[in-house]
């Protein structure tokens, strides 16, 4: 078996005698698995009455006579220009409440019938037309849903979202608190959609009602949830089986990925990371991804072999790192590496943005010569690691509603963004190379032994409940600042901060300090002075010792970091933002409090991943490492023997799979 290799492949935008060199490179290159028709509506349906599948059929023809297999897309990730002009609702209208025009893509209004209509329709017929088609392996239904309309049909729409979850205006007005400030909603049509013209100031985090905003965020993400529903309904009329997905956009803040699970046979996303400095944001983003459906495997459906073109500023991928995160995502749990895109267009705004074949249609450049190593090199993983899990014992939970809850919240700091400190509990236990699994609040925690949960702002359902089982059983879990705050319905609690999580933490906060990124507030560990930075709770010990003490202020000697006994566990609290030194600490003494670090851990620049019976060693940094094998094992990439304590060295940006 081999895990899935190709990408992207747009041969409507160049002539078809140029496919013929397509191919020859992709045999050259390994390139198994083509992404077809992400953007062809226009293509397949060039006027309303009209759907001409002829460039399609030639497409998915040649690529199945070459025999690649395909992940055939529905072509509604931009609506064509007919459409918009004969239907004027189906663009979007912006926070600022101006109705857009034709342009771009991503642009339709989740709510339009008209879009909702049509944008089914022509998946139904592209389902009808190619469905039981022996090349074909999976669906791809729209492209990277995201952003948000405010128009009539979505206020509409919101209206109806809130019927149905609130059933009453009563309890609406309960949830959103609207006595303040003489909200009372005495009617469903005058709710607004929040925006710059209604509750907001100064942009989307600023709202006067944060329960309003919250829930327009909710029902926006299921809006284009239900535009997903469409069209894979379609496509199930003729296809019952074949897995139906979407590209997601790693921790990306409009869509909440985790109300989408249960509808998606598969997650896949778009790797494209900040630079190429940061390896720990796409581990981060990969085990995010795969916590998505319970640790299931996943695609890597788009990433650069070279270089982004949407940028300021693109820089090239590195000799050899495009083959490293490669190996990386499949270390993390992908069963498909695949790039946007297989060769260039020559025109509009991704000219510029790499591709596995250039302008020129060369073999002989850098980019190809390594995309052709690597499809020869991952032909020899693939039995050894296709379908394998990540055996994580670490868990960190991930929440959209505590995302939007705490960046939406006045007060008491906007300085502080979820995912940097979500990121950096992360990235504590990726340097500690034990495995973790970053998952919804929803999921089952009686796998893991220690459970952390940083900023968990909003507490819903039975959640506490369940981290205290963690504890009693002999886990830990840990969590921050600002956790433990408000309801579902992003209401405080009547009760001591962390709320629910206060018996489990053995601590109350009394009071807590925001202040400015350059304040320091030295953290003492005794042997180790950590930086508590932008918001300082002060805590008072209800049954919890203190592991560290703020050094300066009023505060000074008060606990910034406790330990409490819970039942056979322990419950941590951190109530400052600590920096990376800080929160390796914390996490450090966790970890080792149930053997978990791993074994090599505290190299500098080596990620040591386990999936399955195969364990991936990956080496970031600019320098050579050297390490003791700790076991027997076989080199998977050159055959090679290796007996446990054996030294083993890894050239800068290398890889081993041992297994
Ligand atoms: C996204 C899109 C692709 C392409 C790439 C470019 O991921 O899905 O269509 O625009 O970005 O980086
Ligand atoms: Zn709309």
């Amino acid at each position: 078996m081999k895990l899935r290799y190709g990408g992207d492949y747009n041969p409507e935008q160049w002539p078809e005698k140029v496919w013929d060199d397509d191919y020859r490179l992709f045999d050259l290159a390994g390139i198994d698995t083509l992404t077809v028709g992400v953007f062809t509506w226009a293509l397949t349906q060039p006027a309303a009455d009209t759907y001409d599948f002829s460039v399609l059929d030639r497409i998915v023809e040649r690529a199945a006579a070459e025999g690649r297999a395909i992940c055939l897309a529905t072509g509604t990730g931009a609506h064509p220009a007919w459409l918009a002009r004969a239907h004027p609702e189906v663009t979007r209208v912006d926070f600022e409440g101006r109705r857009h025009r034709f342009g771009q893509r991503h642009n339709s209004c989740p709510s339009s019938p008209v879009f909702r209509r049509l944008s089914a329709e022509v998946a139904r017929r592209i389902a009808e037309r190619y469905a039981g088609h022996p090349a074909i392996v999976a669906w791809h239904v729209g492209n990277e849903y995201g952003g948000a309309c405010y128009c009539e049909h979505c206020a509409a729409g919101f209206r109806d979202w809130l019927r149905d979850r609130y059933g009453t205006l009563e309890r609406l007005n309960e949830a959103w608190y609207t006595t303040f400030w003489s909200h009372t909603f005495t009617a469903w049509a005058e709710i607004e959609p929040p925006s710059a013209l209604t509750e907001h100031w100064r942009g989307p985090d600023h709202t006067a009602f944060q329960g309003i905003t919250l829930d327009y965020l909710r029902f926006m993400s299921d809006a284009m949830l239900a535009n997903f529903r469409g069209e894979k309904a379609a496509i199930r009329s003729y296809d019952p089986g074949t897995p139906v997905t979407t590209n997601f956009m790693g921790a990306y803040r409009p869509i909440d990925y985790h109300r989408w699970a249960a509808d998606l046979d598969l997650v896949s996303w778009d790797c494209y990371p900040p630079d190429d400095d940061h390896p720990e944001w796409m581990a981060f983003t990969h085990d995010l991804m795969r916590g998505i459906k319970g640790g299931q495997p996943f695609w890597l459906m788009e990433q650069t072999p070279s270089m982004t073109a949407c940028r300021d500023v693109n820089p090239l991928k590195r000799p050899g790192v495009m083959r490293l995160w490669s190996w990386q995502a499949v270390a993390h749990g992908a069963d498909a590496v695949l790039f946007f895109q297989m060769r260039a267009g020559r025109g509009a705004s991704e000219k510029y943005h790499g591709a596995v074949i250039g302008h020129a249609g060369r073999d002989d450049t850098r980019v190809f010569r390594e995309v052709a190593a690597l499809g020869a090199e991952l032909s020899l993983a693939g039995d050894a690691v296709l379908g394998g899990r990540t055996p994580a014992r670490v868990a960190i939970l991930f929440d959209w509603d505590s995302w939007w809850a705490l960046e939406l919240s006045d007060g008491p700091s906007r300085l502080v963004r979820y995912q940097e400190v979500v990121r950096d509990y992360h990235h504590a236990v990726w340097a500690a190379g034990a495995g973790v699994d970053v998952v919804p609040v929803t999921a089952d925690l009686s796998r893991y032994d220690v459970v952390l949960a940083p900023v968990l702002h909003m507490i819903k359902g039975d959640l506490a409940d369940r981290l205290e089982q963690v504890a009693r059983r002999g886990g830990t879990v840990l969590t921050t600042f600002l956790s433990g705050r408000v309801d579902e319905d992003d209401n405080a609690f009547l009760a001591d901060v962390p709320g629910p999580l206060g018996d489990l933490m053995g601590v109350r906060v009394d009071e807590w300090d925001a202040r400015p990124a350059d304040v320091v507030n030295p953290v003492d560990f005794g042997d180790l002075q950590a930086a508590g930075r932008l918001v300082f709770e002060i805590v008072i010990p209800r049954g919890a010792e203190p592991v560290a003490t703020y050094r300066n202020d009023f505060y000074a000697g008060t606990p910034a970091v406790t330990r409490n006994a819970f039942g056979a566990g322990e419950g941590w609290y951190v109530a400052t933002a600590l920096d990376r030194a800080g929160v390796g600490r914390v996490v450090g003494a966790v970890l080792d409090r149930h053997g978990l670090r791993g074994p090599y851990a505290g190299v500098p620049g080596l990620e040591a991943v386990v999936r399955g019976r195969v364990t991936f060693l990956l080496n970031h940094g600019a320098e050579p490492v050297s390490v003791t094998a700790h076991a027997d094992a076989q080199d998977l990439l050159n055959g090679v023997r290796i007996n446990r304590g054996e030294a083993l060295r890894l050239e800068p940006r290398d890889v081993m799979i041992l297994q």
